[in-house]
């Protein structure tokens, strides 16, 4: 019977996203940086709104999001009717996928870019068009050359993971004004909380017709196991989105403790200074051992090897001293790891532990 049931065209051609790995056999005292997850966990007063939740565990939860629209809007100055909320941001980008792209349309994203853009693309049934970066940076002019008139979406994290990187917004403006007229340019800003003095695009999100922007709860905000997201843009693109969206998509938990960790902007500024001490300090001790990175605005690090089988050796080394960190051949940088900026002893753990692997060879 089930030879004659079949997906639509193209869902099988979908590679399985792969999480970070979370534990080594034997260990215990494992630490994960493979996720680019807070090492200080959420804000109390985000877990404090957690547990009041349990409460209203019978009740549907609001399906217009007002309260924590509201207090999104509050903090970063937004319009609450051009902010829609979903399960992660991933939510977003497959909404935005499923509303704009379809069969015979492109979806336009960076050779390093987040996995998912090429995904939900591919669900959709739209073509995914990657376009090679300049040394590991978005390349406004690469992007522009691959863009046509089947060209829904643009997807372009900044920072990006996993280089680290990222674009200033003149070079953002530059390419939003000159996209074909029937492409949305989305920003994601997963990272975005992590570098201080910018707003991810939201300025021009809300100037521009066609960008849209999306953000996170689950990096900076410490909830990526509650999975909270939200977007921002033209109220058009907003009213698309909701249409195709599941009403309760969102839990009274995931909605109240958003809105908690959200109004606790002390937490996100210590978070942040801590991220960018660290990460400094990460990068610099590294360089020294031999272990270089491009200069990083997320929570994380690119480290680069001589080669593909340093790289795997080095992950394997740091596996036997109960390191979890990232290998990103999946994204084009086989001679890479990806690593998590952690709390100070991990920081000081990976540092260590590289030393040794490289003093071995
Ligand atoms: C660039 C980028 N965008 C989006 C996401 C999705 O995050 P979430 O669905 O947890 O909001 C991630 C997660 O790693 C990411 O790295």
């Amino acid at each position: 019977m089930t030879e004659f049931i079949r997906p639509q065209p193209g869902i099988m051609d979908i590679a399985l996203y792969e999480g970070g790995a979370a534990h080594v056999a034997g260990r215990s005292d494992a630490v994960k940086l493979s996720s680019n997850e807070n090492p200080f966990g959420p804000s109390d007063k985000a877990k404090e709104a957690f547990l009041r939740a349990v409460h209203k565990l019978h009740r549907y939860p609001p399906t217009d999001h007002a309260a924590l629209r509201q207090a999104i809007a509050d903090v970063h100055g937004l319009d609450p009717a051009r902010i829609i909320c979903g399960v992660g941001s991933d939510e977003i980008i497959g909404l935005l996928c499923n509303a704009y792209a379809g069969r015979g349309d492109e979806v336009v994203f960076t050779e390093h870019g987040f996995l998912m853009y090429r995904i939900y693309s591919q669900a959709a049934g739209a073509r995914p068009v990657q376009v090679r970066e300049r040394e590991r940076t978005t390349d406004v002019d690469a992007i522009l050359a691959a863009c046509g008139p089947k060209t829904k979406l643009v997807f372009i994290a900044n920072p990006n993971n996993p280089t680290g990187t990222m674009i200033g917004l003149p070079e953002i403006e530059r390419l939003a004004a000159a996209l074909p007229r029937q492409a949305i340019l989305v920003l994601d800003g997963a990272y975005a909380d992590y570098v201080e003095g910018y707003d991810g695009g939201a300025a021009l999100a809300t100037a521009r017709g066609n960008v849209f922007m999306t953000r996170t709860f689950s990096k900076i905000y410490g909830l990526g196991g509650l999975r909270i997201g939200w977007g921002y843009g033209p109220k058009a693109i907003v009213d698309v989105l909701n249409r195709v969206r599941g009403p309760f998509n969102l839990s009274h938990a995931q909605l109240e403790t958003a809105e908690a960790a959200i109004r606790d902007q002390d937490f996100v500024i210590r978070c942040r200074e801590e991220n960018a001490r660290l990460r400094a300090w990460l990068a610099e001790a590294l360089a020294e051992k031999g272990v270089p990175s491009d200069t990083s605005t997320a929570n994380f690090i690119l480290a680069r090897f001589a080669d593909e089988a340093e790289a795997n050796a080095c992950d394997e080394f740091l596996q036997s001293q109960g390191l979890i960190v990232r290998r990103v051949a999946g994204y084009g940088l086989p001679n890479c790891l990806r690593i998590t900026v952690g709390d100070e002893a991990s920081c000081r753990r990976v540092v260590h532990a590289v030393g040794q692997f490289k003093a071995q060879r």
